[in-house]
Protein backbone atom coordinates (compact mmCIF):
# COMPACT_ATOMS: atom_id res chain seq x y z
CA UNK A 1 0.00 0.00 0.00
CA UNK A 2 1.54 3.77 -0.75
CA UNK A 3 1.68 6.06 1.86
CA UNK A 4 -1.24 8.13 -0.17
CA UNK A 5 -3.59 5.05 0.41
CA UNK A 6 -2.49 4.48 4.15
CA UNK A 7 -3.29 8.47 4.63
CA UNK A 8 -6.40 8.09 2.83
CA UNK A 9 -7.77 4.78 4.17
CA UNK A 10 -6.88 6.26 8.15
CA UNK A 11 -8.95 9.64 7.39
CA UNK A 12 -11.65 7.81 6.14
CA UNK A 13 -11.65 5.88 9.20
CA UNK A 14 -11.20 8.77 11.70
CA UNK A 15 -14.12 10.30 10.24
CA UNK A 16 -16.44 7.25 9.79
CA UNK A 17 -16.00 6.47 13.59
CA UNK A 18 -17.06 10.03 14.26
CA UNK A 19 -19.85 10.04 12.68
CA UNK A 20 -20.99 7.15 14.13
CA UNK A 21 -19.93 8.64 17.70
CA UNK A 22 -17.27 6.21 18.28
CA UNK A 23 -14.27 9.06 18.14
CA UNK A 24 -15.99 11.68 19.90
CA UNK A 25 -12.37 13.31 19.42
CA UNK A 26 -12.70 16.64 17.60
CA UNK A 27 -9.90 17.87 15.04
CA UNK A 28 -9.77 21.45 15.76
CA UNK A 29 -12.93 22.20 14.98
CA UNK A 30 -16.07 23.04 17.02
CA UNK A 31 -18.73 20.95 18.78
CA UNK A 32 -21.28 23.03 20.20
CA UNK A 33 -22.87 26.51 19.91
CA UNK A 34 -20.38 28.85 21.83
CA UNK A 35 -17.38 27.33 19.90
CA UNK A 36 -19.55 27.34 16.47
CA UNK A 37 -19.41 31.35 18.02
CA UNK A 38 -15.61 31.53 18.37
CA UNK A 39 -15.30 30.19 14.70
CA UNK A 40 -17.44 32.82 13.19
CA UNK A 41 -20.97 31.37 13.55
CA UNK A 42 -23.54 33.44 14.20
CA UNK A 43 -26.09 32.34 17.24
CA UNK A 44 -28.84 33.19 14.91
CA UNK A 45 -27.52 30.94 12.05
CA UNK A 46 -26.98 28.20 14.29
CA UNK A 47 -29.77 28.26 16.72
CA UNK A 48 -32.39 26.87 14.10
CA UNK A 49 -29.88 23.66 13.25
CA UNK A 50 -30.34 20.27 14.65
CA UNK A 51 -27.97 19.03 17.62
CA UNK A 52 -26.76 16.21 15.55
CA UNK A 53 -25.12 18.96 12.75
CA UNK A 54 -24.04 21.06 15.49
CA UNK A 55 -22.30 17.99 17.74
CA UNK A 56 -20.71 17.30 14.46
CA UNK A 57 -19.02 20.18 13.08
CA UNK A 58 -15.19 20.03 12.68
CA UNK A 59 -14.54 22.88 10.91
CA UNK A 60 -11.99 25.79 10.52
CA UNK A 61 -14.32 28.72 10.07
CA UNK A 62 -17.41 29.44 8.53
CA UNK A 63 -17.50 29.37 4.26
CA UNK A 64 -20.76 30.55 4.35
CA UNK A 65 -19.36 33.93 6.13
CA UNK A 66 -17.59 34.57 2.95
CA UNK A 67 -20.72 36.43 1.36
CA UNK A 68 -19.98 34.92 -1.45
CA UNK A 69 -23.48 33.00 -2.37
CA UNK A 70 -26.44 34.33 -3.74
CA UNK A 71 -30.07 33.40 -4.91
CA UNK A 72 -30.58 30.81 -7.03
CA UNK A 73 -26.98 29.74 -6.98
CA UNK A 74 -25.53 25.87 -7.07
CA UNK A 75 -23.20 25.61 -4.38
CA UNK A 76 -20.67 22.54 -3.93
CA UNK A 77 -19.10 21.50 -0.06
CA UNK A 78 -16.03 19.82 -0.69
CA UNK A 79 -16.31 16.89 2.98
CA UNK A 80 -19.01 18.46 3.93
CA UNK A 81 -19.14 16.14 7.12
CA UNK A 82 -22.28 16.22 9.57
CA UNK A 83 -23.25 19.09 6.74
CA UNK A 84 -23.46 22.22 8.93
CA UNK A 85 -22.31 24.76 6.11
CA UNK A 86 -24.56 22.55 3.51
CA UNK A 87 -27.73 23.22 5.55
CA UNK A 88 -26.84 26.99 6.16
CA UNK A 89 -26.10 27.77 2.52
CA UNK A 90 -29.57 26.46 1.80
CA UNK A 91 -31.01 29.31 3.26
CA UNK A 92 -28.82 31.64 1.34
CA UNK A 93 -29.32 30.20 -2.54
CA UNK A 94 -33.04 29.86 -1.53
CA UNK A 95 -35.59 27.51 -3.52
CA UNK A 96 -34.36 28.50 -6.87
CA UNK A 97 -30.52 27.36 -6.02
CA UNK A 98 -28.97 24.26 -4.83
CA UNK A 99 -26.24 23.30 -2.69
CA UNK A 100 -24.77 19.73 -2.61
CA UNK A 101 -22.44 18.09 -0.16
CA UNK A 102 -19.71 15.87 -0.91
CA UNK A 103 -17.84 13.17 1.31
CA UNK A 104 -15.92 10.15 1.53
CA UNK A 105 -17.71 8.36 4.53
CA UNK A 106 -20.96 6.76 4.29
CA UNK A 107 -21.39 7.68 7.73
CA UNK A 108 -21.23 11.16 7.32
CA UNK A 109 -23.33 11.27 4.16
CA UNK A 110 -26.34 9.50 6.38
CA UNK A 111 -25.17 11.98 9.06
CA UNK A 112 -25.73 15.03 7.06
CA UNK A 113 -29.04 13.55 4.83
CA UNK A 114 -30.56 12.79 8.57
CA UNK A 115 -30.58 16.21 9.41
CA UNK A 116 -31.28 18.12 5.99
CA UNK A 117 -34.87 15.74 6.19
CA UNK A 118 -35.62 17.21 9.99
CA UNK A 119 -35.29 20.18 8.79
CA UNK A 120 -37.13 19.83 5.62
CA UNK A 121 -34.57 20.88 3.32
CA UNK A 122 -35.82 20.64 -0.52
CA UNK A 123 -32.87 22.22 -1.85
CA UNK A 124 -29.87 20.30 -0.94
CA UNK A 125 -28.36 16.62 -1.61
CA UNK A 126 -25.56 14.57 0.12
CA UNK A 127 -23.49 12.55 -2.22
CA UNK A 128 -20.84 9.58 -1.60
CA UNK A 129 -17.42 10.44 -2.78
CA UNK A 130 -14.10 12.02 -2.96
CA UNK A 131 -13.04 15.27 -3.24
CA UNK A 132 -9.79 14.29 -5.52
CA UNK A 133 -12.73 12.71 -8.08
CA UNK A 134 -15.75 14.93 -7.85
CA UNK A 135 -18.70 13.12 -9.39
CA UNK A 136 -20.27 16.45 -11.12
CA UNK A 137 -20.29 17.39 -14.31
CA UNK A 138 -17.88 20.19 -15.32
CA UNK A 139 -18.93 23.52 -15.48
CA UNK A 140 -21.60 23.01 -12.80
CA UNK A 141 -20.97 24.83 -9.81
CA UNK A 142 -21.06 28.57 -8.92
CA UNK A 143 -19.38 28.07 -5.30
CA UNK A 144 -16.99 25.70 -4.06
CA UNK A 145 -17.08 25.88 -0.11
CA UNK A 146 -14.72 23.59 1.66
CA UNK A 147 -14.21 24.16 5.60
CA UNK A 148 -11.14 21.58 6.76
CA UNK A 149 -10.91 19.18 4.03
CA UNK A 150 -8.50 19.75 1.66
CA UNK A 151 -5.41 19.74 3.96
CA UNK A 152 -6.77 16.35 4.62
CA UNK A 153 -6.08 15.22 0.98
CA UNK A 154 -2.89 13.34 0.09
CA UNK A 155 -3.68 14.54 -3.48
CA UNK A 156 -4.19 18.28 -3.58
CA UNK A 157 -3.28 18.52 -7.00
CA UNK A 158 -6.36 16.71 -7.97
CA UNK A 159 -8.36 18.55 -5.64
CA UNK A 160 -7.31 21.35 -7.42
CA UNK A 161 -7.70 20.51 -10.68
CA UNK A 162 -11.22 19.07 -9.98
CA UNK A 163 -12.56 22.41 -8.66
CA UNK A 164 -11.63 23.85 -11.48
CA UNK A 165 -13.16 22.08 -13.57
CA UNK A 166 -16.95 21.52 -12.20
CA UNK A 167 -16.46 25.16 -11.67
CA UNK A 168 -18.53 27.62 -13.68
CA UNK A 169 -16.45 30.59 -15.50
CA UNK A 170 -16.57 33.26 -13.64
CA UNK A 171 -16.93 30.64 -10.27
CA UNK A 172 -15.49 30.76 -7.02
CA UNK A 173 -13.90 29.10 -4.14
CA UNK A 174 -14.98 29.68 -0.50
CA UNK A 175 -12.45 27.67 1.55
CA UNK A 176 -11.69 27.71 5.29
CA UNK A 177 -8.42 25.40 5.81
CA UNK A 178 -5.67 24.59 7.97
CA UNK A 179 -2.56 26.14 6.68
CA UNK A 180 1.04 24.92 7.83
CA UNK A 181 3.26 27.78 9.26
CA UNK A 182 6.51 26.19 7.40
CA UNK A 183 6.44 23.09 5.29
CA UNK A 184 6.21 19.78 7.44
CA UNK A 185 8.72 17.26 7.32
CA UNK A 186 8.41 14.02 5.63
CA UNK A 187 8.49 11.99 8.92
CA UNK A 188 5.62 14.65 10.03
CA UNK A 189 3.57 13.61 6.97
CA UNK A 190 3.81 9.86 7.14
CA UNK A 191 2.39 10.32 10.54
CA UNK A 192 -1.28 9.16 10.36
CA UNK A 193 -2.69 10.37 13.14
CA UNK A 194 -1.26 14.11 13.15
CA UNK A 195 -2.51 14.03 9.27
CA UNK A 196 -6.04 13.29 10.51
CA UNK A 197 -6.06 15.67 13.15
CA UNK A 198 -5.44 18.21 10.64
CA UNK A 199 -2.17 18.84 11.09
CA UNK A 200 0.57 17.06 8.64
CA UNK A 201 -0.95 17.47 5.76
CA UNK A 202 -1.94 20.95 5.52
CA UNK A 203 0.53 23.12 3.24
CA UNK A 204 1.33 26.69 3.28
CA UNK A 205 -0.19 29.64 2.14
CA UNK A 206 2.32 30.13 -0.70
CA UNK A 207 1.76 26.62 -1.79
CA UNK A 208 -1.77 26.97 -1.60
CA UNK A 209 -1.61 30.10 -4.17
CA UNK A 210 0.80 28.41 -6.00
CA UNK A 211 -1.21 24.98 -6.71
CA UNK A 212 -4.55 27.22 -7.55
CA UNK A 213 -2.93 29.79 -10.02
CA UNK A 214 -1.08 26.17 -11.39
CA UNK A 215 -4.50 24.78 -12.51
CA UNK A 216 -5.59 28.21 -13.76
CA UNK A 217 -7.29 29.94 -10.24
CA UNK A 218 -6.85 33.91 -10.82
CA UNK A 219 -7.26 36.41 -7.56
CA UNK A 220 -5.98 33.94 -5.06
CA UNK A 221 -5.84 34.94 -1.56
CA UNK A 222 -5.05 33.19 1.87
CA UNK A 223 -6.26 35.57 4.52
CA UNK A 224 -5.19 34.03 8.06
CA UNK A 225 -8.41 33.97 10.47
CA UNK A 226 -8.10 36.52 12.86
CA UNK A 227 -8.70 34.37 15.89
CA UNK A 228 -5.79 32.34 14.08
CA UNK A 229 -2.01 33.24 15.23
CA UNK A 230 -1.73 28.90 14.83
CA UNK A 231 -2.81 26.10 17.55
CA UNK A 232 -0.23 25.75 20.03
CA UNK A 233 2.41 23.19 18.76
CA UNK A 234 0.18 22.10 15.61
CA UNK A 235 2.22 24.22 13.05
CA UNK A 236 -1.19 25.54 11.52
CA UNK A 237 -3.51 28.12 11.83
CA UNK A 238 -7.05 28.82 9.98
CA UNK A 239 -7.14 30.83 6.96
CA UNK A 240 -9.70 31.77 4.28
CA UNK A 241 -8.77 30.68 0.75
CA UNK A 242 -10.71 32.53 -1.65
CA UNK A 243 -10.06 32.30 -5.82
CA UNK A 244 -12.12 32.58 -9.31
CA UNK A 245 -12.31 31.26 -12.39
CA UNK A 246 -11.65 33.27 -15.20
C1 LIG B 1 -12.58 17.88 9.63
S1 LIG B 1 -14.04 17.21 8.93
C2 LIG B 1 -14.89 18.69 8.38
C3 LIG B 1 -16.35 18.45 8.09
C4 LIG B 1 -17.16 19.69 7.70
N1 LIG B 1 -16.61 20.36 6.55
C5 LIG B 1 -17.32 20.65 8.86
O1 LIG B 1 -16.94 21.81 8.75
O2 LIG B 1 -17.86 20.24 9.89
C6 LIG B 1 -13.46 16.52 7.41
C7 LIG B 1 -14.50 15.82 6.55
O3 LIG B 1 -13.97 15.65 5.24
C8 LIG B 1 -14.19 14.35 4.77
N2 LIG B 1 -13.07 14.03 3.85
C9 LIG B 1 -11.76 13.99 4.14
N3 LIG B 1 -11.04 13.72 3.05
C10 LIG B 1 -11.93 13.59 2.03
C11 LIG B 1 -11.79 13.27 0.64
N4 LIG B 1 -10.60 13.06 0.11
N5 LIG B 1 -12.91 13.22 -0.12
C12 LIG B 1 -14.13 13.45 0.45
N6 LIG B 1 -14.32 13.72 1.76
C13 LIG B 1 -13.23 13.80 2.54
C14 LIG B 1 -14.22 13.49 6.02
O4 LIG B 1 -14.95 12.31 5.84
C15 LIG B 1 -14.88 14.43 7.03
O5 LIG B 1 -16.28 14.30 7.02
Amino acid sequence: MTQEQTIENAVRDRYGARAKNLDSASCCGPSNVDDLLSHGYSREEVGPLPESAIVMAAGSGNPTALGMIRTGETVLDLGSGGGIDVLLASKRVGMQGKVIGLDMTKEMVQRASDSAQKLGLQNVEFKLGEIEEIPLEGESVDVIMSNCVICLSPDKKHVFQEMFRVLRRNGRLAIADEVALKPFSNEEKADADKWCSCSSGAITGLEYVRGLEEVGFMDVLVKPLERGGGYAGTGVLSAFVSATKP
